[in-house]
C-alpha cells in the first residue's frame, strides 16, 4: 500500500477512535499516534498532501483512490462539509489530534450549516468544502490488495469490549464511550443514501459478548425506526440495546461458552445476569432508566415466563418487549458452541410461530415484515481479529 492509501486508512481509525474514546484514552492516544506517523511519512516525499473527499470518490490531488471508492469515511466527511484537506509543512501531532476532535464533532452534529466559512483553519491544517470543478478523476492510482469495505465495525466491537471489561474491572459503566457506539452504529446505519442494518458475524466464541450487543442495538434502532419512533427513542433503544446483557460481565466465562448443557447451579448464575445489569446501569446513571429497566425485563415474555419472575405480575415496558425480540434473533441467527447459526427465514419462522405467546403480536409483525423488506439492507460485516479484551 503506498503512502497516501495509508495514511487515509489509518486517518479513518483515528476518526473512529476520537468519536469513540474521551481525549487521553489510549485508544485514542494510539490512534492518532499512528495517523500522525503515517502523515509524515507521506510528507516525507510530498511536503503538502491535498485530499478531496466527494461522496463516492476520494482524491488525493487530482487522482481518485480507487481502493477508497465508497469508503464511508469520505461520505462522512463530505456530508459534514469537509470535502477538502489540505496539509503544509510540519504539522504537529496536537495540530492533528485538535483536527480529528473538530471534525469529528461536525460529523456528529450532523449536516454541515452552509453558513458556514468555506474554509477552516486548524494551524497548518486547512479544511472546508471545495468546488470540485476541474477536478480530473479519471487516473487511477494503484490498489491496495483489498477494496476497502465500507464497514468493519472492528473499532466500534473493540470500544464495546473496552466498555464491558471497565464494567468488570470497575464496576462503574463508561456511559460516554456507550453513547458513542450507538452513534457511531447510527451513522453506519445511515450515511447510505439508504437504510443500512450492519450486523457483525461472530468470529470466536468468546467474542459473542460483544457482537451480540452490538448487533442487538444496531436491530433495535432499526426495528424503533422502522415503527416509527422519533431519533431520540431510537437512540435511546440502542442504547438499551447495547447494555442489556451487561450483567453479563458477572457471569463466569467458562458458563458463557460451556458448550453443553448448564447444571442447575451454573443456570441459576446466567439467570442473574438481568438484576446484576440493571444494578450496573442505575449505579452509574439514573437517567438511563430505561436501559436499566430493559437489562432487567429482557428475558420476560408477553405471557409472562421467563426471568426473573415479578412479585406481582405485570406488563414489561415498550422497550423490553422490542429488545427481546432482537435478543432472540440475534441469538438463533448466532452460532453457539452447542449448535450452528439459524438461517434467517428459520429465525424468522420461529418468531411468528411464538407472535402472542413469546413475542408481541405487533412487534413480531413489524419484525419480521422489516426483515423481509429490507433484506438488500442487512449486511453482514465480519470483523477482523482485533483484539478483544
Ligand atoms: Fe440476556
Ligand atoms: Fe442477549
Amino acid at each position: 500500500m503506498s503512502d497516501p492509501l495509508r495514511f487515509l486508512t489509518s486517518l479513518g481509525q483515528a476518526l473512529s477512535a476520537t468519536g469513540l474514546y474521551r481525549p487521553g484514552h489510549p485508544a485514542r492516544e494510539r490512534a492518532v499516534d499512528q495517523a500522525w506517523e503515517q502523515l509524515a511519512g507521506l510528507q516525507k516525499f510530498d511536503p503538502e498532501p491535498v485530499f478531496s473527499f466527494l461522496e463516492d470518490e476520494v482524491l488525493y490531488r487530482q487522482q481518485a483512490l480507487r481502493d477508497f471508492k465508497a469508503w464511508d469515511w469520505a461520505r462522512r466527511l463530505a456530508r459534514a462539509g469537509v470535502q477538502r484537506v489540505e496539509f503544509e509543512r510540519e504539522v504537529s501531532r496536537e495540530d492533528l489530534s485538535d483536527f480529528l476532535g473538530e471534525i469529528q464533532q461536525r460529523i456528529t452534529a450532523g449536516t454541515a450549516d452552509s453558513s458556514e466559512a468555506r474554509e477552516m483553519r486548524r494551524g497548518p491544517i486547512r479544511y472546508g468544502l471545495v468546488s470540485i470543478r476541474g477536478a480530473n478523476a479519471d487516473i487511477v492510482v494503484e490498489t491496495a490488495d483489498s477494496e476497502v469495505a465500507p464497514y468493519t465495525l472492528e473499532d466500534e466491537i473493540e470500544a464495546v469490549g473496552w466498555i464491558h471489561a471497565e464494567v468488570r474491572d470497575t464496576e462503574t459503566l463508561p456511559l460516554a464511550e456507550a453513547n458513542a457506539v450507538v452513534r457511531s452504529l447510527s451513522l453506519a446505519m445511515h450515511s447510505q443514501s439508504r437504510m443500512l442494518m450492519p450486523l457483525l458475524q461472530l468470529k470466536a466464541y468468546d467474542q459473542y459478548t460483544t457482537t451480540h450487543a452490538t448487533n442487538v442495538s444496531v436491530l433495535a434502532m432499526a426495528l424503533a425506526e422502522f415503527i416509527g419512533l422519533s431519533p431520540k427513542d431510537v437512540r435511546e433503544f440502542g442504547v438499551a440495546g447495547l447494555l442489556h446483557d451487561l450483567g453479563k460481565v458477572r457471569v463466569p466465562r467458562e458458563i458463557l461458552i460451556k458448550p453443553g448443557a448448564l447444571t442447575a447451579q451454573e443456570v441459576a448464575v446466567l439467570r442473574k445476569h438481568p438484576v446484576d445489569g440493571a444494578r450496573l446501569i442505575l449505579a452509574r446513571e439514573r437517567k438511563l432508566d430505561l436501559a436499566a429497566t430493559v437489562a432487567y425485563e429482557h428475558h420476560i415474555m408477553i405471557n409472562g415466563l421467563g426471568y426473573p419472575r415479578f412479585r406481582y405480575e405485570r406488563e414489561t415496558h415498550f422497550a423490553s418487549r422490542l429488545v427481546h425480540l432482537c435478543d432472540v434473533f440475534d441469538a438463533l441467527c448466532t452460532a453457539r458452541p452447542y449448535r450452528d447459526a439459524w438461517a434467517t427465514e428459520m429465525a424468522l419462522a420461529y418468531i411468528e410461530e411464538r407472535s402472542g405467546t413469546d413475542f408481541e403480536s405487533q412487534l413480531a409483525e413489524a419484525f419480521t415484515g422489516m426483515m423481509r423488506l429490507w433484506s438488500h439492507q442487512r449486511v453482514s460485516v465480519a470483523p477482523g481479529t482485533a483484539s478483544i479484551p
